[in-house]
């Protein structure tokens, strides 16, 4: 069983959930937006939660991953306004993945993502979906993967 982790991370807590799974034999893949985001904490929430509430697909590096020779594909996003993250969104709507067996694992501040919970469920059907406290401060929260 081929086994791949493609997350991104902004600030950490994805580092902790790829090292939890790498642990677990997954292949890690970091998913990085061509563009820096902004630095100052305030200018991300603005631009990134603007770019997260509109379902925006940022563009990102190139992937170097070959998606037909994994099993299980797990996919990691930060939540961002409620939403998935950018560089995400643009994984999601690759048409490689459409075939796969899917499941998520989202982190979020305050551990709950009721919209994008509902956006998975509804574009993939049948996808494990677990969303984590914030695991640089609860690493607790790793025990749930
Ligand atoms: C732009 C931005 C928007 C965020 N919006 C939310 C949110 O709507 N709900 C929430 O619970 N956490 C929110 N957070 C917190 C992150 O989801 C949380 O810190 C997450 O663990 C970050 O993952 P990372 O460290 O891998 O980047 C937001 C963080 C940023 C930077």
């Amino acid at each position: 069983m081929a086994k791949l982790f493609i997350y991104f991370s902004n600030s950490g807590n994805g580092e902790l959930v790829a090292e939890k799974l790498k642990e677990k034999e997954y292949d890690i893949v970091k998913v990085v937006p061509k563009k820096n985001l902004p630095k100052s904490f305030p200018s991300l929430i603005l631009k990134g939660g603007f770019l997260a509430g509109i379902k925006n697909k940022m563009k990102i590096q190139d992937l170097n991953v070959d998606f037909s020779s994994y099993d299980e594909i797990v996919i990691g996003s930060p939540i961002w306004n409620g939403g998935i993250t950018p560089p995400i969104n643009t994984v999601l709507a690759m048409p490689e993945l459409k075939e796969k067996k899917l499941s998520f694992i989202l982190y979020a501040g305050g551990g709950q993502a009721p919209k994008s919970i509902k956006r998975l469920n509804k574009e993939f059907p049948g996808a494990e979906i677990v969303v984590l406290r914030e695991p640089k401060k609860n690493p607790e929260e790793l025990e749930k993967i």
